[in-house]
């Protein structure tokens, strides 16, 4: 059967760091605060010039150097973000016009903090049917950019960033032995949607809006969703907590991450948590954390490793792959 193999990662992050210091100086918050509550200590922030289609190219691009490959043998682009350059066309399509190529096909995926998992599953799927050999699949946000700045429950948990994976056909024996993609589940729930969204649109106020969240009532339902689709995988894939090298979860929150892994029996010793330095960077979240454990010789080939996010909407799900 045909897998989709991970072939190279890349990652791009903004120029300027925003620490938790200079977040003291523009809402009535403090570095304990912010440490205590999410982990996080620091996030980039972009620029003028620095763009999520840019910094989706520059992650792009890297990844397919790392595979070691060219431009030119990508025939499919997905891009998850929930901040695009514009309304349309896709980011995706504006990146692979920042590589230079017109064939093939681009398009985004909207699932907010889920989004890479949801892209990752689309290109699986893409691939698995036979549509796609070679496809890019990137997490790339600006969320700086719909943050309100005078809202403390909100503007110190985000970042900026981008990160990208290059997924391509290989055959398999149809065995949780083969590399790439084994099991993947997505699940949402439209009656969650006043915890977390963004109260402007084309088509209602005709402005891009800001992000709104009740963090806590988020909070509680995270562990408990993220946990069953974990176990859907698992059942699905007859593998379990004990055969997981990496857990490489969406960086949210320090205290979500810590209580996933420890429903599920991961030690902490396997969870790549990135969350200090990026900050929540929602769909960019996951593959920026691949690459600095893959960067820094966590994750490698043959490694299992498990992927889960939950975000916006409620969207969550969980992708279970072989490095
Ligand atoms: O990525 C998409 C999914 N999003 C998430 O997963 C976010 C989930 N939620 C969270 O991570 C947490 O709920 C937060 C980090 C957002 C908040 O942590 P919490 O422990 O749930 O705090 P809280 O909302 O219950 O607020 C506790 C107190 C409040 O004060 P009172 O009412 O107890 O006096 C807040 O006003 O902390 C106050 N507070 C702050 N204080 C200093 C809220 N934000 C801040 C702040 N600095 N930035």
């Amino acid at each position: 059967m045909i897998r989709s193999v991970v072939r190279g990662v890349g990652a791009a992050l903004p120029k300027r760091v925003l620490s938790n210091r200079e977040m003291e100086s523009i809402v009535d918050t403090s570095d304990e605060w912010i440490v205590q509550r999410t982990g996080i200590q620091q996030r980039y922030i972009a620029g003028e010039g620095e763009t999520t289609a840019s910094l989706g190219a520059e992650a792009a691009l890297k990844a397919i150097e790392s595979a070691g490959l060219s431009a030119a043998d990508i025939d499919m682009i997905i891009c998850a973000t929930s901040t695009p350059d514009n309304t349309f066309p896709a980011t995706a399509v504006n990146i692979q016009n920042r590589l230079g190529i017109t064939h093939g096909f681009a398009f985004d995926v909207q699932a907010v903090c889920s989004g890479f998992v949801y892209a990752v599953t689309t290109a699986d799927a893409y691939i698995r049917g036979g549509l796609a050999r070679r496809v890019l699949v990137i997490g790339a946000e600006t969320f700086s950019r719909i943050l309100d700045w005078t809202d403390r429950t909100t503007c110190v948990l985000f970042g900026d960033g981008a990160g990208a994976i290059l997924l391509e056909a290989a055959e398999g024996a149809g065995t949780t032995a083969d590399r790439g993609v084994l099991t993947a589940h997505l699940r949402s729930d439209g009656t969650h949607k006043d915890k977390l969204y963004v109260d402007g649109g084309a088509s209602t106020t005709g402005t891009v809006g800001h992000l709104r969240m009740e963090g806590r009532e988020v909070f509680k339902h995270a562990v408990g969703m993220i946990t069953d689709v974990i176990e859907q995988s698992f059942e699905a894939s007859g593998m379990t907590a004990a055969d997981v090298d990496w857990l490489v979860p969406h960086q949210a929150n320090r205290r979500i991450i810590d209580g996933s892994a420890k429903k599920l029996g991961i030690p902490l010793e396997k969870v790549v948590v990135t969350v200090a330095e990026h900050g929540n960077t929602s769909a960019a979240s996951i593959p920026l954390a691949l690459s600095v454990a893959v960067g820094d010789g966590r994750i490698k080939p043959g490694d299992v490793v498990l992927l889960e996010a939950m975000g916006g909407g409620f969207t969550w799900g969980a992708v279970l792959l072989r490095w």
